[in-house]
């Protein structure tokens, strides 16, 4: 298992849309980085097709260039960094191009960029796209241009994204944006800001044009979809006072949970990421209540020390976290679960690094997301702590957790041998095009052989065998829920 944030063969793809028609100009959009990124992406592309651009895969022929960027540890910025080379060499060829970057790196470096790369025309931060048709006119007009100003209040909530190089059947729904915990190591709440949730009818109305398009699962996302809270709504002349008016017309997130489950009931809900200072019972109760609400949480722990997670200002011990994960399997007893872990934070002794290691014995995850730690410039920890373990300790540590992850995923996934599981068929599978590819319901990848399914078909598969990462069976037939 690599070190990864989301799909590795993602990164850095280039999106694709519909093109419409009288669209003249040609915009080459590519994102880096989280999930969210590659929604925001979406987000701006719908806003770029009213301004007269259609997408391209060849960033020879683009008039602009974009690219949404993250700032998470300092490789994905040098991997940014290395785009915006490329871009420089086909600009000699297409001197016309503009280059616009995108998302928190732009946000965390703004003009300076201007500065640091002068193939960059144009910077924009995560809560600016709305303002991209003016920033365009400006770089037109001569200027460089910036807006960086992050919101208390936008959502993106009024914009249907356009789905881009997806597969048809899964979909991203962002609920949250921005984030308010401040984790020491954490560059987020800089670059994407203070946390606000999106109106629920909005999500409702996102969640059913995507049922009608033919999508199959949708994921609710946020940097902490837990804390997701809306108290919009209502009039306020009919409530006596504010904390009235907020109980009465608050969404929680186990409450907005239920409304989606039950607008799409045959369509597969997803949610990331948790965080475990937030999660409460209730979320766990509408997991149990809905069968189409999948039976996954990804729940990252950071490290398994209580005084690390303290110096990480995460909000819980050790031993809370044991006894939500105890919660989660009472609950929900066939429920995956995975990590997000940091090798090597500041201060870490070989002794914490063994109370990650038999925390992840205690958890046995289906699988995770490992990462050595890379100091964030203007985060807390880089101004408080010494980024003091050597690299080598660091890359050792983070190889035992991975090497112990491997042994839990392979542990998990030889469990499911000889069961019977429902697949959701995402795509062709990339080792061969005579396989399916898809998901159960606990985010385990399940291959078997495609015979009349398609994608977008639940179906009943015999598992028979298993690699540490993926299921490998044999279809039975349409589940009940196609
Ligand atoms: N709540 C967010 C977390 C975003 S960052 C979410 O939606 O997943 C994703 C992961 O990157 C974190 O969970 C953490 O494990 C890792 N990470 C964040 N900052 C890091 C840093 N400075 N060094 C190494 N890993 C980091
Ligand atoms: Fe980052 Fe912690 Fe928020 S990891 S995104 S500050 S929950």
């Amino acid at each position: 298992m690599e070190e990864k944030i989301i799909d590795e063969s993602k990164q850095g793809q280039s999106l694709t849309l519909e093109a419409k028609e009288g669209n003249k100009r040609k915009l080459y959009i590519e994102s880096y980085g989280c999930q969210m990124n590659f929604s925001d992406s979406e987000i701006v592309a719908s806003i770029l097709t009213e301004q007269g651009f259609n997408t391209t895969q060849h960033l020879e022929e683009a008039d602009l260039v974009l690219v949404n960027t993250c700032s998470i540890r300092d490789k994905a910025e040098q991997t940014v960094r290395k785009r915006l080379e490329k871009y420089n060499a086909v600009k000699k060829i297409n001197p016309k191009m503009k280059v616009g970057v995108l998302g928190c790196m732009a946000e965390r470096l703004k003009s300076k960029f201007l500065e640091e790369e002068k193939i960059v025309d144009m910077v924009v931060g995560p809560d600016a796209y709305k303002d991209i048709p003016n920033l365009l006119q400006e770089v037109e007009e001569g200027r460089d241009a910036v807006n960086v100003i992050l919101s208390k209040e936008e959502t993106y909530g009024d914009i249907s994204p356009v789905r881009l190089g997806g597969n048809g059947v899964t979909a991203f729904v962002s609920i949250t944006r921005g984030c308010d915990n401040m984790c020491t190591f954490c560059v987020v709440p800089f670059t994407r800001g203070r946390e606000r949730s999106r109106d629920p009818q909005s999500i409702i109305q996102e969640v059913n044009e995507l049922a009608e398009k033919g999508y199959k699962e949708i994921t609710l996302l946020g940097q902490n979809v837990d804390s997701y809270l809306w108290y919009g709504g209502g009039l306020k002349k009919d409530f006596k006072n504010a904390s009235e008016m907020q109980k009465a017309t608050a969404t929680n997130f186990a409450q907005l949970l239920d409304m989606v489950a039950m607008a799409q009931p045959k369509m597969r809900i997803r949610f990331s990421t948790s965080n475990p200072q937030d999660m409460t019972e209730d979320v766990l109760h509408a997991m149990a209540k809905h069968q189409n609400i999948c039976n996954y949480i990804h729940l990252p722990v950071q490290s398994g020390s209580t005084r690390i997670l303290k110096e990480m200002n995460r909000q819980h011990t050790r031993e809370e976290y044991f006894q939500l994960i105890d919660k989660v399997r009472e609950i929900l007893p066939d429920c995956g679960i995975s990590q997000d872990m940091i090798a090597g934070f500041p201060t870490e002794t070989e002794e914490d690094h063994q109370d990650t290691l038999s925390l992840m014995e205690y958890v046995k995850y289906d699988f995770g997301f490992m990462f050595m730690y890379s100091e964030r410039p203007g985060t807390l920890a880089e101004r408080k702590l010494e980024d003091d373990i050597p690299e080598a300790t660091k890359k050792r540590r983070l190889q035992e957790i991975i090497t112990l992850q491997q042994k839990h995923s392979a542990y998990r996934t030889q469990q499911f041998v000889g069961q019977t599981v429902e697949v959701l068929i995402e795509k062709e599978s990339k080792k061969s095009d005579q396989d399916w590819s898809g998901r159960t319901p606990q985010n385990t990848v399940v291959v078997f052989a495609k015979e009349h399914y398609k994608p977008g078909d639940f179906v009943m598969v015999k598992i028979n065998d298993c690699t540490s990462t993926t299921l490998l069976g044999e279809a039975l037939g349409y589940s009940e829920n196609n």
